[in-house]
């Protein structure tokens, strides 16, 4: 088993649609008149939630008429979130097959087919042509990929010359073990959590100018405490949250996870960076 293989493994879950499906009924909903504002709960898995989103592809400078990759796209929240604010197309990558085939499921319930696309694939070697994108992006999906130059040179390959990388990670900013499981990785063989300083090489030396980065800690906070009451098995999840995505132990990937953001090993960063050309 490849270390890919190992982390389709930790994300993917056969029933996951079911499970969504069912949360929806919970709400009181039907697929028809579901919005994208029900599903952020649980299809924007990262940290901060659509509102982070939002803020990020206000940084990378979305515009209608762009052609947006969205890699490591999960269930493809982000996705259909950039189309519906920015009107313009996105295709969605992911490594993880349960999660591209809901999101396809999520994006017809929306009616997003028409200008929202996942494909199941590998962010390190697409079937991309040179050049097709305007914008490439990717949320908290660096953690899972040892490889940050070759990860930039695929990103680097597939934009048109002048387009914008955003890049949102967890970001390793001390020294130290990491306490697993974290939402990424149950256990270190499959988590490569970097630097800032470590994501800036590797982009530089695949060709790109960093233009923008930006700590998102502080912004975090709220999210936080609401992650929190929201996997706490006391209290009880609600219908749709990250708890879905994350499994039975998500409790304790939202601890850890936490924990070393407020101890300072870990932060939210966000970078943006120029094909020159
Ligand atoms: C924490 S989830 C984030 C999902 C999504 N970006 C979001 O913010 O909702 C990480 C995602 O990265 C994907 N991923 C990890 N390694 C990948 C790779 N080499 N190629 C494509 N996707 C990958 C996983 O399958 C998973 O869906």
């Amino acid at each position: 088993m490849t270390s890919f293989d190992e982390v389709a493994d930790h994300y993917g879950d056969d029933s996951l649609l079911d499970t969504i499906s069912n949360g929806v009924t919970r709400m009181g909903k039907t697929t028809g008149d579901l919005t994208i504002e029900d599903l952020a709960p649980v299809d924007e898995f990262h940290i901060g939630g659509a509102a982070a989103t939002r803020a990020f592809l206000e940084n990378l400078g979305v515009e209608a008429r762009d052609h947006v990759l969205d890699v490591g796209c999960g269930l493809g929240g982000a996705s259909r979130f950039a189309a519906a604010t920015y009107g313009c197309h996105v295709t969605g990558i992911d490594l993880t097959r349960e999660y591209v085939e809901t999101g396809i499921e999520l994006c017809r319930w929306l009616g997003f087919e028409d200008r929202v696309r996942l494909v199941h694939g590998n962010a390190m070697a697409t079937d991309f042509a040179n050049a097709t994108f305007d914008k490439v992006f990717l949320l908290h999906v660096g953690m899972n990929i040892p490889d940050k130059v070759a990860l930039a040179e695929e990103a680097w390959r597939v934009l048109r010359p002048g387009g914008v990388l955003g890049v949102y990670d967890v970001m390793r900013m001390a020294g130290g073990d990491l306490t697993f499981p974290v939402p990424w990785s149950t256990t270190p063989t499959t988590s490569f959590v970097a630097t800032p300083g470590e994501y800036r090489s590797s982009l530089e030396e695949a060709g790109f100018m960093v233009v923008e980065e930006r700590d998102r800690s502080a912004a975090a906070a709220q999210f936080f405490a609401d992650l929190q009451g929201s996997t706490s098995q006391t209290e009880g999840p609600p219908p749709l949250g990250l708890h879905v995505v994350m499994g039975a132990d998500a409790p304790d990937k939202v601890r850890n996870m936490i924990g070393h953001v407020l101890d300072g090993t870990l932060a939210p960063v966000e970078m943006i960076a120029q094909k020159l050309g």
